[in-house]
């Protein structure tokens, strides 16, 4: 299906990945089954250098692909030269790029497979580089990492933090999944690109003493996944988020918050910057009246007063600054005509529905069934991954924003 609105951009990317002499090499096999798993075809190309650190068979049995070491090969030439890879590839890869490759790119060394390759593709080539942070911090090694920005090659990290050495800095080869993010956003369509997005994610906690509080089941999955997909079509995108497990996703500015308050003033001040606002969280309804200032003791029945938080989502719509407003609602019965209440009540322009009562939508859950209320009426969305659907749902708004400049 080409023009399936939730489907990865790396459907179908033709990958060529080079990996080099560099620790981070072990964590290359996890790397090609992401891109695998995201729909991309994946060929490897492994230095010598990055042959001691990880083996052919490992990288052959996830990419399910012959994995190329050398140049003048006589058998791997004929299947496949290096001229017929170079030109296989939609996007050369280089991951870990060690300081040595980066030097040898730099330089247009075509004496070993990777080098040929690199000088005989036309398509787009990105690195992440992976080394000792004194490595990378050294002059000579930076000089070639510039040369290479100049030379039109894309960058991913280093990430910086602890290093295989032991020792800490800025040298550390970027997740797998960051460089797969990274890659998505790069051959995505960009529907998005000008707006801000302003989302709010995960649940909320109200404190009832300085230990305990009320909360929800809320993981914040969905409001991740929105907030990726909006910055994957190009979207500037803020993420004001409740406490969650999930790890910041990249070029996204995340607010983190923890009390439905909290997250209300940040919405309030931010609101009018946005074109979108997509409020995601499952804020609690209602926060214990008093906060005790220490921990509550005794085992004696008690009564705790709650009173309401502020509704994010209606006092956003009804401003006279506000954007377009997408709401979601997670309901457990009868949840199209809750759905449909909810949205008169609340205002809003579109309502994402979803009944949590199924195994496969709501909360924890890695898919989500979403049905959208809108101005227009209703649709059901594909069933999917919470990306995909965030990714078809986003489409659909970006469409609607369009429209409306
Ligand atoms: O919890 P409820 O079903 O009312 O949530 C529906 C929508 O309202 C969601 O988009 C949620 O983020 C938003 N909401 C809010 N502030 C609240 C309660 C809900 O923004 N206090």
């Amino acid at each position: 299906m080409p023009d399936d609105p939730a489907r990865d951009p790396l459907t179908g990317a033709r990958i060529l990945l080079g990996v080099t002499g560099s620790v981070a090499a072990y964590k290359t096999p996890d790397l090609v089954r992401r891109l695998r798993g995201a729909g991309a075809e994946v060929r490897v190309v492994l230095s010598r250098g990055g042959c001691e650190f990880v083996t052919p068979l490992a990288l052959q049995s996830v990419s399910g692909e012959p994995v190329r070491t050398e140049l003048l090969d006589p058998t791997e030439e004929s299947a496949m030269d290096h001229i017929a890879l170079a030109r296989w590839a939609d996007r050369l890869l280089v991951a870990p790029a060690s300081a040595d490759s980066l030097a040898r790119l730099s330089q247009g060394r075509a004496d070993d497979l990777l080098g040929a390759v690199y000088l005989a593709t036309d398509a787009p080539v990105s690195v992440a580089p992976g080394m000792n942070h004194r490595m990378w911090a050294h002059p000579a090694t930076r000089r070639n990492a510039d040369q290479l920005a100049d030379d039109g090659v894309d960058r991913i990290g280093p990430a910086a933090g602890d290093q295989a050495c032991g020792e800490e800095g800025e040298g550390r080869m970027a997740e797998p999944e960051v460089i797969v993010e990274h890659l998505r956003r790069h051959l995505a369509p960009k529907p998005l690109a000008g707006r801000r997005v302003l989302v709010t994610a995960g649940p909320t906690r109200e404190p009832v003493d300085p230990v305990r509080f009320l909360s929800n089941r809320s993981t914040g999955k969905m409001g991740y996944a929105v907030a990726a997909a909006a910055a994957e079509l190009g979207g500037e995108v803020t993420l004001v988020t409740g406490p969650t497990h999930l790890r910041d996703p990249e070029e996204i500015t995340v607010v983190p918050v923890e009390t439905a308050e909290a997250m209300a003033a940040t919405v309030r001040d931010r609101l009018s910057e946005a074109d979108l606002f997509a409020a995601v969280a499952a804020v609690s309804d209602h926060r214990p009246e008093e906060r005790l200032a220490s921990k509550r003791k005794g085992k004696e029945a008690f009564e705790l007063a709650l009173t309401p938080t502020p509704d994010i989502l209606a006092e956003a719509a009804g401003r006279n600054d506000r954007p377009l407003i997408l709401g979601f609602a997670a309901e457990t019965e009868s949840a199209l005509a809750s759905g449909r209440d909810k949205r008169r009540a609340k205002g809003g322009d579109y309502l994402a529905v979803n009944d949590i009562s199924r195994p496969d939508a709501g909360f924890g859950t890695e898919t989500n069934r979403l049905t959208l209320i809108g101005p227009e009426g209703e649709q059901a969305l594909p069933f999917g991954s919470k990306r995909e659907v965030a990714r078809a749902l986003l489409k659909r708004l970006a469409t609607e924003l369009a429209g409306r400049a």
